[in-house]
């Protein structure tokens, strides 16, 4: 039997639209990709694949899956070779597994060993650091104190080819070469990786190490070594700091990208502790994904250099797909000799924080940026301004967003709305709510098939809110959620398998679905899971409506207990605790209604 670990690590790992891509031609039409359909005849394309909860769905006959799904469809494999075709693909092995229990999956175990040995490492080389004079005066020549470097888990590698010897029990462990500590050569004789580095650990979202990236001392070459990709680590997705800063990322409501290590250390001694790195590689979508389940707001800190200004229109392209009308991205472009860390310094954090303030919107730097290379004095300039603009404005998906941006270029090329509009190719934005260019769009809400909008009860509603934002399901109030109908119960299953640690939620619909594949819940998220596609909450709204509905839960708790207790009064009478009781959900019951009509003012 396959983990269930494994699984969730492979779907994190493909993009379903590059899975049914390869099969499929699919065709971009706001924020989902939309194809014909390949299991019911169809001229026009209703089958719909969304990017972000991979998943797909057909309006036309049904089907609906994960990326696993699809290929049991399509290539008819069966469950094991479909997930063995997407490892291929991704060059991820298989662990080997005796068959194991039902459906309690073992945790990974090779990326256990990994992880153990990550952090095995990083102990050690903390550890080092307190003991390296040379070390510690380096950090404090860059201005670092004990408190920042403890925060981030920095540490030191000594001048040493083998230090790590002293760290493990055995040097020769697989362990150790997997996850990238030791180099091998050609003798087979091993050496650290890593020797007289400034060590900052990477952590993933939970904290837990999984590569490094090393500054050599003073100057030599590479300036960073980092690790190298291994199972634990793929370049392009990680972002240095994420742990220390989610929880400032959600007070300043927004996240700040920047380019280094020592910048995002540096910001964080100054109290900016909302940063974060890409890792000395572009931004890439998955970089922006990541940060926009944190916040709506993301503000990329270049140098003011050339390639500061390359690297930023890098975070632009990776980003236009991912673009939603509730998020705003802008760039911060640095006085051209600092990067963060020295402007921190130099400046002070309240210039940082105001200079983030008024960081350039996405779309003035959009236009800004294509109109350097084209002389807009000239009709001939217009005109190639407007033709590369073209390419980058149709990605976004964001129908206001877009607007906003042929409004822009229509500005800056003397040109109407209308004549950029028809010189995209796309049909004029008269309703940005309503579909474009004949891509099926199913109206917002939740829409029966029939048409008419079913009535839900509050768990349906929850089900349908937290399969669109699965963190949310650590909101849920277990012990209100009624049991008795499917909803419920995969409402509870899903609470269950979060709390005891084997649900990872940051993982999309499509994962989370999975989790559920064999379980008596399948259908029903399937279904929920279906519905979604192309129908989801308005994301204005969603919040709002998942407290409603909590309150809703909450008040119909209290409602069935006033009416047990007052019944129970008739009947046989209460006890003083009962009275007291009944007393309190009254009122209890009477807070919510104000609540809940005040909210409707
Ligand atoms: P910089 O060269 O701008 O370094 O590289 P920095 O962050 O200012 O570092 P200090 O202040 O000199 O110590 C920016 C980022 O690019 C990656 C690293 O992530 C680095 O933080 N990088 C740079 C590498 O991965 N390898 C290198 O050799 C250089
Ligand atoms: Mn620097």
């Amino acid at each position: 039997m396959i983990p269930q670990s494994f699984i969730q690590d492979l779907l994190a790992r493909i993009d379903i639209v590059d899975v049914i891509e390869r099969h499929l031609t699919v065709k971009k039409g706001g924020a989902n990709y939309f194809a014909c359909c390949p299991f019911h005849g169809e001229k026009t394309p209703s089958f719909s694949i969304s990017p972000t909860k991979q998943f797909y769905h057909c309006f036309g006959c049904g089907v609906h899956g994960n990326a696993i799904s699809f290929l049991m469809e399509y290539s008819g494999l069966s469950f094991i070779d479909a997930v063995k075709d997407l490892a291929q693909q991704t060059g991820m092995q298989i662990p080997d597994e005796p068959s194991g229990g039902k459906y309690h999956a073992p945790p990974n175990q090779e990326n256990e060993a990994l992880l153990e040995a990550m952090s095995t490492a990083a102990r050690y080389y903390c550890e080092q650091l307190k003991r390296s004079p040379v070390a510690i005066d380096y950090l404090k020549r860059r201005g670092l104190n004990g408190e920042i470097a403890a925060r981030f888990g920095i540490g030191y590698a000594p001048d040493d080819w083998q230090a790590l010897q002293a760290a493990f029990p055995s040097y020769e462990a697989k362990a150790l070469l997997d996850a990238g500590l030791v180099i091998e050569n050609e003798q087979k004789r091993r050496y650290d990786r890593f020797r007289n580095r400034i060590m900052f650990p990477i952590q993933n979202r939970r904290g837990r190490v999984i590569a490094f990236g090393g500054r050599i001392l003073d100057s030599g070459e590479p300036k960073y070594l980092n690790s190298p990709e291994t199972p634990l680590f793929e370049k392009g997705r990680e972002l240095y700091g994420l742990p220390q800063a989610q929880k400032p990322i959600r007070e300043a409501g927004y996240a700040l990208v920047v380019e280094g290590y020592m910048d995002v250390v540096a910001l964080a001694q100054y109290g900016i502790g909302n940063v974060v790195a890409a890792l000395g590689t572009a931004t890439t979508r998955h970089h922006i994904q990541t940060l926009l389940r944190e916040t709506d707001r993301i503000v990329f800190c270049f140098d003011g250099d050339a390639a500061g200004r390359k690297a930023a229109w890098r975070a632009l392209d990776a980003s236009l797909e991912a673009l939603r009308d509730d998020v705003t991205l802008a760039f911060l472009f640095l006085p051209e000799q600092h990067d963060p860390d020295s402007f921190v310094r130099a400046e002070g954090d309240t210039a940082f924080r105001a200079a983030a303030a008024a960081a350039m919107p996405l779309a003035s730097f959009l236009t800004r940026e294509l109109q350097t290379d084209c002389a807009l004095d000239t009709a001939e300039g217009r005109a190639r301004f407007v033709h590369e603009a073209r390419p980058l404005v149709t990605r976004v998906a964001a129908p206001l967003l877009r607007l906003q941006l042929i409004k822009s270029i229509a500005e800056a090329s003397d040109m109407t709305q209308i004549e950029v509009e028809q010189a995209f190719g796309i049909k004029p934005a008269e309703s940005p709510t309503r579909a474009r260019s004949g891509n099926p769009r199913p109206p917002s809400g939740p829409i029966s098939s029939r048409g008419r909008r079913k009535p839900t009860t509050p768990v349906a509603t929850l089900l349908r809110i937290v399969l669109q934002h699965p963190v949310w399901i650590a909101r849920l109030p277990v012990d209100l959620i009624p049991v008795d109908d499917a909803h419920g119960r995969a409402l509870v299953a899903m609470i269950d398998a979060l709390s005891i640690g084997e649900l990872e939620t940051e993982r999309g619909l499509g994962g989370l679905v999975e989790h559920f594949r064999s379980s008596e819940h399948a259908a029903t998220l399937n279904k929920v899971a279906a519905e979604l596609v192309g129908t989801d909450y308005d994301e204005s709204v969603i919040e709002t409506l998942f407290e409603d509905t909590l309150r809703k839960l909450q008040a119909d708790a209290i409602s069935d207990e006033i009416l047990a207790l007052t019944r129970q009064s008739r009947e046989t009478g209460l006890a003083p605790g009962e009275r007291q009781r009944l007393a309190e959900l009254l009122l209890e019951k009477s807070q919510i209604r104000d609540l809940g009509s005040s909210k409707n003012l």
